[in-house]
């Protein structure tokens, strides 16, 4: 039995959410596993009703469950950072979910801004560093509103944030890299920074990495990218990579290009991971308020991070079943991933893709 806590959120995450549980429930069918779905109403709207965002004891209630499936936060008449810093960041902070799993693979049939490649072209992961760097609120603002106003944010990491990162980063590659699929004769971690500006956090970083992998990992292939540059050969050369890792902030920004040359918002979903408590899946999108309620939303994300849901529960035989069901309608049934534009309405393609599973 899995208890599952269920946030749909804002906008479209509802829709979105109602089909990652359809599908949940014919994988749960058909594997034989058995799931107790409660759901919780934390989001824009509750907070416009009742000045509540994400209570600490709510947090407290959130780590009793197996794992939580998000859908989207975010509201149009709220100013922007109340709902991220009071439930998303909050929800990632306090359960500690320090790794945010963001894979990027091209799905047979979805088209991808880049030319020339293909499905065998993009096929990597960023692991994400989820609770350091620039998004711990150390910092502060003073003189606001005057000439002189100063502000500061600051990056922080420690040794102990960095080296838990790079051990999830390594073991993942180590299990689930290029040369466990047979695709290549060594899997790779490439770090990804920026050791030529920020000379202390990501020297850190740097010499954290060669330790570990030099001492722990040494059959693991290591390379080093630049922040930039790894936006540029992610366009260029995105073959180059396996397993990426990065802090917080860079990967903020780096999976947003992952997920466009995946094939956009549609089908981009992300794990905040804490692998010795409760994980939190999410779409990467988010509440898309001016298609609420049209039944136009792709809720393939949705799905995916449903999928990485069942992978991380153990649940590995419907964690793969999904993915298949969700490769075989976007090759064979959807027209397109963008809203609108799919062929079929929101709660079609949860349908395809249960009836796949079945
Ligand atoms: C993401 C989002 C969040 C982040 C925002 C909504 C706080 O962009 O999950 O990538 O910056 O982490
Ligand atoms: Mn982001």
């Amino acid at each position: 039995m899995h208890k599952i806590a269920v946030i749909p959120g804002d906008g479209t995450g509802p829709e979105v959410t109602a089909e990652a549980v359809k599908v949940l429930k014919a994988a749960a069918a058909k594997f034989g596993f058995k799931v107790e779905l409660t759901e919780f109403d934390f989001g824009g709207e509750r907070y416009k009703r009742t000045g509540e965002l994400l209570p600490d004891s709510a947090v407290e209630e959130l780590r009793k469950f197996d794992a939580i499936l998000l859908g989207a936060i975010g509201h149009p008449d709220v100013t922007p950072g109340i709902l991220e810093k009071g439930i998303l960041l909050k929800a990632r902070f306090e359960l500690d979910q320090y790794i945010n799993l963001r894979p990027v693979k091209l799905f047979p049939g979805v088209q991808t801004p880049l030319k020339d490649k293909g499905p065998n072209d993009i096929d990597f992961v960023v692991i994400r560093e989820n609770t350091g760097d620039a998004y711990t609120g150390a910092g502060g603002v003073s003189m606001k509103g005057t000439p002189q106003e100063v502000a500061v944010q600051t990056a922080i990491y420690n040794r102990f944030q960095v080296d838990r990162c790079l051990r999830y980063a390594f073991n993942y590659a180590q299990k689930y890299g290029r040369k466990s699929r047979g695709k290549a004769a060594k899997s790779t971690l490439a770090l990804c920074g920026k050791t030529n500006v920020l000379t202390y956090i990501y020297d850190l970083w740097e010499r954290a990495f060669h330790e570990m992998g030099q001492k722990e990992f040494p059959e693991i292939a290591r390379e080093y990218y630049h922040v930039d540059a790894t936006c540029m050969w992610f366009v260029k050369n995105p073959e180059w990579f396996d397993v990426v890792v990065t802090g917080n902030m860079f990967g903020d920004i780096i999976t947003d290009l992952g997920a466009m040359i995946q094939g956009g918002m549609g089908i981009a979903a992300g794990g905040n991971i804490n692998p010795e408590g409760v994980s939190m899946f999410e779409p990467i999108g988010g509440s898309a308020p001016k298609y609420t309620g049209q039944g136009v939303i792709n809720p393939l994300a949705a799905v995916c991070a449903m999928q990485m849901m069942l992978a991380t529960l153990g649940e590995d035989k419907a964690a793969g079943a999904v993915e298949d069901a969700v490769m075989f309608v976007t090759a064979n049934k959807m027209k397109s991933l963008q809203a609108g534009r799919m062929g079929y309405s929101t709660s079609e393609v949860g349908d395809l893709i249960a009836e796949r599973i079945a």
